[in-house]
């Protein structure tokens, strides 16, 4: 009986892209050497404990997810323990945590929950395992091409699918009732069904979104810009191509819907957390967030419980079919330290399995990765409307293919925040987002 079990037959190159990338560079190659991917490709057989960098994902019943996955792996594993490392929500604060981690060479987590906005960065500074040799090409076919293509950076996969966030707009389909209002199909209808309800005391606020700086506000801007049929920069992400009606229009919105009270000052300083708080609060009227947020706003225990309806966000008056939402989620990165390499690719690898999948598919309202598990009865017949109506979302992609995504994205929503703040009108905001995308890209520090 061999002590090992191979994953894969073939063997990688001594480093992958990234490493050597990074090496180049001298920018983070991290202090641990070059990753062990010989380790990586076998599990092991006697006991060992991998630390699993993740946040708590709520099930339908109070639960967290997390545990009822580890569950599920260790009666495969036996003797492979996974310890839960709690990892702040915030993508921007976990983000720069980590790097700062991984590069300093730290063996633990071994695994690490991360944002499908990560790989480019991550794999050009070495902060994670490369995987192409370690799994049959067969295996990503499983996955959506555009979460795919996020994960991966010079055609090499960095994460392991794990979900899938795409946003919707919730809405309190008490408080339209009680005004004799539809379901808008456009922002403005939105902006006209917000004022008549707040003009009436029901609701303090109309719209409420991400409008903070950090990269929750660049998921919102590229949306919108989608919506008016624009893009943030072209499709090899050198060069900018945000501005002109499209840009004008996303950016003239935001500025609108301030100035009319449509959304309200706060939300300049609202992340995910704030935004759902008010709405579960009862405070506002319409909600866009991710798709796991059905599960908290129609969560036991919340006060607007029974009262939600989500529908794909709408598009701009004549511009063009909406329903476009941002490509969001989190995925799984090997730390290329990594204590117990083998054991984190095999925990990865089953999280991104179909019995994972359909465990995530069941018991929360987060959207699985697994394409199979998309398309299931069970998914479509799903009673979480998120779920059964994933497919008729236009899934837009943020330009995050770039090492320089974090600078790019930073110009983007600090620029942003100015019109949500009320600090700068919409067109100097987008001249100056231009402006520091196109200086984020030539490398210049912002
Ligand atoms: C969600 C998304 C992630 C995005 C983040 C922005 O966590 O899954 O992709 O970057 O929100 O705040």
């Amino acid at each position: 009986m061999p002590r090992t079990t191979s994953l894969s037959r073939r063997r990688l190159l001594a480093a992958g892209t990234g490493l050597a990338a990074g090496l180049a560079t001298g920018c983070g190659a991290g202090a641990g050497g070059a990753p062990d991917l010989d380790a990586a490709a076998e599990v092991p057989t006697g006991d060992v404990t991998l630390d699993w960098w993740s946040f708590r994902m709520a099930t339908a019943d109070g639960g967290d997810v997390r545990e009822t996955l580890v569950r599920a792996f260790s009666r495969r594993h036996p003797n492979i323990r996974v310890n839960l490392v709690e990892a702040p929500a915030n993508t921007d604060i976990t983000r720069t945590t980590l790097s700062t981690a991984v590069a300093s060479g730290a063996p633990s987590p071994d695994l690490y929950m991360g944002d499908v906005a990560w790989p480019a960065q991550f794999a050009y500074n070495a902060l994670a395992l490369p995987l192409g040799s370690l799994l049959p090409g067969a295996f990503w076919e499983g996955f959506p091409d555009a979460l795919v293509r996020a994960l991966s950076f010079e055609d090499e996969p960095y994460a392991f699918p794990f979900y899938i966030d795409q946003s919707y707009l919730y809405y309190r389909a008490d408080l339209l009732d009680k005004h004799g209002l539809a379901v808008p199909r456009t922002w403005e209808e939105v902006a006209r069904a917000a004022t008549a309800v707040r003009r009436a005391g029901d609701a303090d606020m109309g719209l409420v979104l991400q409008g903070a700086v950090y990269e929750g506000l660049t998921a919102n801007v590229a949306e919108l810009v989608a919506d008016a049929g624009g893009t943030v920069l072209d499709p090899t992400g050198g060069r900018v191509t945000l501005g002109g009606a499209a840009g004008e229009r996303a950016f003239g919105f935001l500025q609108d819907a301030l100035a009319d009270g449509v959304v309200p000052a706060a939300v300049a300083t609202f992340k995910e957390q704030d935004s759902t708080d008010a709405f579960t609060g009862g405070r506002a009227v319409f909600l866009r967030n991710w798709a796991y947020v059905w599960g908290v706003v129609e969560g036991a225990g919340s006060p607007v419980a029974g009262r939600v309806g989500v529908m794909p966000r709408p598009g701009f008056d004549g511009g063009g079919p909406g329903g476009h939402g941002c490509l969001g989620g989190w995925c799984n990165f090997v730390n290329p330290h990594a204590a117990q390499p083998g054991a984190a690719v095999a925990f990865a690898r089953f999280c991104a399995g179909e019995e994972a999948q359909m465990i995530i598919v069941r018991d929360t309202a987060y959207l699985p990765a697994l394409s199979a598990a998309r398309a299931s009865d069970e998914a479509r017949g799903s009673r979480t409307p998120t779920l059964a109506l994933a497919g008729e979302v236009r899934l837009v992609a943020r330009p995050t293919q770039s090492p320089r995504y974090p600078q790019v994205s930073k110009a983007l929503y600090t620029r942003a925040n100015t019109v949500l703040s009320g600090g700068a009108s919409a067109a100097d905001a987008l001249a100056g987002a231009r402006a520091d995308m196109a200086a984020a890209l030539r490398g210049e520090s912002l």
